[in-house]
């Protein structure tokens, strides 16, 4: 694989509708990934940056998820509207967007202490 400077995961995990854990992508349309992958086209930063479809990144209560590598920032409730301030502030500019970064804390902690939240 290249090294690329920004390699963005977006959770398109699909669940049945009812599931206790909910899911990123409820309609399974991946409009999300495809919102990103536009963006780094229109922007022309490939191949460095790349944005792909991820599964299930187990965050499912605080999603829909996005991961960016090697910096590892990790965003929650990302919505159609963020992709192009991501794209700007974080991938081009540098800058973590506070306000959709998930908590170093609750990462990686049992689904049931992250819900409601
Ligand atoms: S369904 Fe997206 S993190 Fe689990």
């Amino acid at each position: 694989m290249g090294a690329f400077t920004h390699h963005i995961f977006v959770c398109c995990n699909r669940r049945e509708p009812g599931n206790c854990r909910g899911c990123c992508d409820p309609d399974g349309g991946e409009a999300l990934r495809a919102a990103f992958k536009a963006e780094v086209k229109k922007r022309n930063l490939g191949p460095l940056v790349r944005a792909n479809k991820a599964g299930c990144l187990d965050q499912c209560e605080l999603g829909p998820t996005v991961v960016i590598y090697p910096q590892g920032i990790w965003y929650g409730g990302v919505r159609l509207e963020d992709v192009s301030r991501i794209i700007e502030e974080t991938v081009i500019g540098g800058r973590v967007i506070d306000e959709l970064v998930i908590p170093p804390e609750k990462l990686n902690c049992p689904p049931a202490s992250r819900k409601g939240e």
